[in-house]
């Protein structure tokens, strides 16, 4: 374990000077003076302590810690365990320059919501080193299930609920409309899994008996139609009562173009991924099982290699909003599972270490999008959301000093051979990324300094994530709550523009 001495007291007062302060609105050019874990002041010429440390950030973008609102660790899924613990996977984020991430617990065959939320918080306190919450999955429908959710908002800060409309655990239509309904009624997010399970069980059969056996059938089971046929549903259904929908992990053109028609008249938010943005779906063709059964994940990565591009703009172009990594690793060995039947390969891939700089390579290195909506993608929104903006999410006097000093100039090659996580295969082996992470802030304690990585065990905390955000219920409330970059006797009004600045 790489623990590190935190006692000194220098260690509780930061300086970054000279960098270049990227928020989703604006750049500055500004000094961060950071305390007890908390952005205190910012400005030029700062007054700060003696016995400060002090990091030169000249040349380099100082930005929000990423938020990854989709991972699975220690996840017990389709027979096996996810290979990334709780422990490995929020290291393996922090490398990345990831400072909190957004799990998923997942109830058991009837173990109730409850009894499933406590055993994930168990599993994770103490062993996340940065902070975390949870979105809670709803496996079926019934009164218990909205009774707990009730009780899970109003006394456990859980805001999000997760429903599948593929797998085992899929939920009929009109037990979405009540999950969406019970969802609206406490002021939480509904997220959904979109993907017609009964097309794909159907698609299955069929080319299992034509002898199609191999991770090629996975795709080709549950083509981009059945995804955006689920996607159109389920918004449907949302606006039916009127409740906020999140779409996790839209992986193709027609998903995407789904979510694009509804948002003209609903509250729907639109989550891609990192390895949708980064890899496609012609890795299944290819003839190594290791390799194909590697790249597998539902909905799964899109054949049409102009898909990574699409999604890109479609995050330009604010009709998806956020990123995640849907981190959900399995080892060879536990692929195998599905050697000769791809319906039993366990289903996910990495992404919480290089999500921050593969969007980076593909979307700020490419001139799609800017470093601020780079920000946006890949924090701020999923802080605004998921309610914990602006303690997350942006670089302002009173947040969380969550903070990332970031490399646009340099580059590093991903490889399992190197990479921190807990698994021995990467989606992205080979790829070389501009944007390299030099220090990553988790709370005020340099967990990533000068490229040495340096995280405690247990140094993150559960955030609560309160009911009715803003962003979502009120969007008028939320620019009232929009931070100061300054100390208030110097307060500034900032109207937010789009910026195009150029690249250090
Ligand atoms: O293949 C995936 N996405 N695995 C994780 C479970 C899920 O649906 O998010
Ligand atoms: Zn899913
Ligand atoms: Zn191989
Ligand atoms: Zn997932």
């Amino acid at each position: 374990m790489e623990d590190y001495d935190f006692s000194e007291s220098s260690q509780n007062r930061l300086l970054i000077k000279n960098g270049k302060i990227v928020n989703e609105d604006d750049v500055i050019d500004e000094d961060i003076y950071i305390e007890d874990g908390i952005i205190k002041q910012i400005g030029n010429n700062l007054i700060i302590p003696g016995g400060t440390r002090v990091i030169d950030a000249r040349g380099r973008y100082i930005l929000p810690g990423g938020i990854d609102p989709h991972t699975h660790f220690d996840f017990e899924f389709m027979g096996t365990k996810s290979s990334d613990s709780f422990y490995s996977g929020t290291k393996a984020a922090i490398a990345g320059g990831t400072t909190m991430i957004i799990d998923f617990v997942f109830p058991k065959e009837d173990e109730s919501l409850l009894d499933a939320f406590y055993e994930y918080r168990q599993k994770a306190d103490g062993k996340v080193c940065c902070d975390y919450s949870l979105h809670v999955i709803l496996p079926r429908w019934s009164e218990q299930i909205k009774r707990d959710m009730e009780i899970l908002v109003k006394e456990h800060g859980v805001n999000s609920f997760k429903v599948f409309m593929a797998y085992g655990f899929m939920l009929n239509d009109a037990e979405l409309y009540s999950a969406f309904e019970q969802c609206q009624n406490l002021g939480a997010l509904a997220q959904v899994h979109a993907e017609n399970g009964s097309i794909i069980a159907k698609n299955a059969e069929r080319l299992l008996a034509q002898g199609i056996t191999g991770p090629e059938g996975h795709e080709m089971s549950r083509p981009e139609e059945v995804e955006a046929e689920a996607v159109n549903r389920a918004c449907v259904i949302a606006k039916q009562v009127n409740c906020p929908l999140y779409v996790v992990h839209v992986m193709s053109k027609s998903a995407a173009r789904a979510v694009d028609f509804h948002r003209s008249d609903a509250r729907v938010y639109g989550e891609t991924l990192v390895a949708a943005l980064g890899t496609d779906g012609t890795h299944y063709k290819h003839e190594c099982f290791h390799h194909s059964a590697g790249h597998v994940l539902s909905p799964p990565l899109r054949p049409d290699p102009s898909t990574p591009l699409v999604l890109m703009n479609c995050l330009a172009q604010d009709v998806l909003q956020l990123t995640g990594s849907d981190n959900c690793t399995f080892n060879k060995a536990q692929k195998e599972l599905g050697k000769n039947d791809f319906t039993k390969i366990p289903n996910g891939v990495n992404g919480v270490e290089d999500r921050m700089s593969v969007i980076w390579e593909k979307g700020v290195q490419t001139g799609i999008i800017s470093p601020c909506r780079f920000v946006a993608v890949t924090s701020t929104n999923a802080a605004k959301i998921f309610n914990l903006y602006p303690r997350k999410g942006c670089i302002a006097v009173g947040s969380d000093a969550d903070i990332v000093i970031w490399n646009g100039n340099a580059t590093r090659t991903i490889s399992a051979e190197t990479h921190h996580q807990a698994v021995d295969f990467n989606i992205f082996e080979g790829m070389t990324c501009h944007g390299v992470p030099e220090y990553v802030i988790v709370n005020g304690r340099v967990c990533l300094d000068d490229g040495q990585l340096r995280v405690v065990e247990g140094h993150g905390h559960f955030v609560e994530t309160p009911v009715f955000a803003p962003y979502v219920y009120n969007p008028e409330e939320l620019d009232k709550i929009k931070p100061s970059r300054y100390d208030d006797d110097e307060y500034l009004e900032i109207t937010p523009k789009v910026l195009k600045i150029k690249l250090l």
